[in-house]
């Protein structure tokens, strides 16, 4: 069933563990996650960035492949299908009238004020539709989609004001992490992350998962982390499977082959950061 991200990230809060966002790129990656969220019975969120979504065709096109893979492979856990770093209130509107049930505004590009006032819009317009809204205060590093940023760490004084006025249903403060894959050991301020946890009834985000060891991730977790974001490291192992497939198989043509052959490794992995994440339905 297609549903908000609300009741599920409340629930991780409360008992201390993550969902996973995972981003998807195609129909073939959507099953995989589909499937194995299915059978390890936890609630999933697919995450779409713009990139993804023109690659795909579209946020219809997204809405009507997730959906018709629901229903065709009898997915009975909860799924969010979010927007990933909307950049604009007009993309988020977009999705949601397509039927995605949860959007991230990203105006941290703005100031504080101008950031406010797009994801106040934004939320103002999920929620009359019962849409789930996360935003980002400070900047998250490295690149994704070719958008490259560099960090700057979100204040607990402007994590507060964002969220008193715009009352969001989840919070990606940028401390430290960053998209792709870390130079050396990823430095989180762990400490500002629990402050803000503690003083937000909201659950909080960590993007850029790949490469963040497993202690780490187990802090964030400890500090109100409820929801990691994971693209590159899926990309990274199918896209080993693949290399490793089409060199030991140099005359395979058939693209079901091609692309099927990362489906084992992205599964594995799935059910690896799902442990660690202990996410329970
Ligand atoms: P990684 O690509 O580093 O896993 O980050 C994913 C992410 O944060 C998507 O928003």
């Amino acid at each position: 069933m297609l549903v908000n991200f609300k009741e599920m990230l409340m629930k991780a809060k409360k008992e201390n563990y993550a969902v996973p966002h995972l981003n998807i790129n195609n129909l073939e990656w959507t099953k995989y996650i589909l499937e194995k969220c299915n059978e390890l019975n936890i609630p999933i969120i697919l995450g779409v960035s713009e990139g993804a979504a023109k690659y795909m065709g579209g946020f219809h096109a997204i809405f009507g492949m997730v959906n018709g893979l629901i229903e065709d492979l009898n997915i009975t856990i909860p799924v969010c299908l979010h927007v990933d770093h909307g950049s604009s209130k007009e993309t988020c509107m977009k999705a949601i009238d397509a039927g995605f049930t949860s959007v991230m505004i990203d105006a941290s590009r703005y100031a504080l004020e101008e950031n406010i006032k797009i994801t106040k819009e934004v939320v103002d317009y999920a929620h009359a539709r019962g849409v789930s809204v996360e935003a980002e205060v400070g900047h998250i590093g490295g690149a994704e989609d070719n958008i490259i940023s560099t960090i700057t760490n979100a204040t607990l004084e402007d994590c507060l004001t964002l969220y008193e006025n715009t009352k969001i249903d989840a919070l990606a403060p940028a401390l430290g992490s960053v998209h792709g894959f870390y130079k050396g050991e990823p430095n989180l301020d762990f400490e500002t992350m629990k402050k803000i946890s503690d003083s937000l009834p909201i659950p909080l985000v960590l993007h850029g998962g790949t490469g963040i060891p497993d202690d780490k991730i187990k802090k964030a977790i400890s500090c109100g982390i409820c929801k990691i974001n994971i693209n590159t490291e899926l990309q990274s192992v199918w896209s080993k499977a693949v290399r490793d497939y089409l060199s030991e198989n140099k005359t395979v043509y058939d693209p079901r082959k091609i692309i099927g052959s990362g489906e084992a490794a992205m599964k594995n992995r799935i059910e690896e950061i799902v442990t660690l994440f202990g996410t329970k339905r």
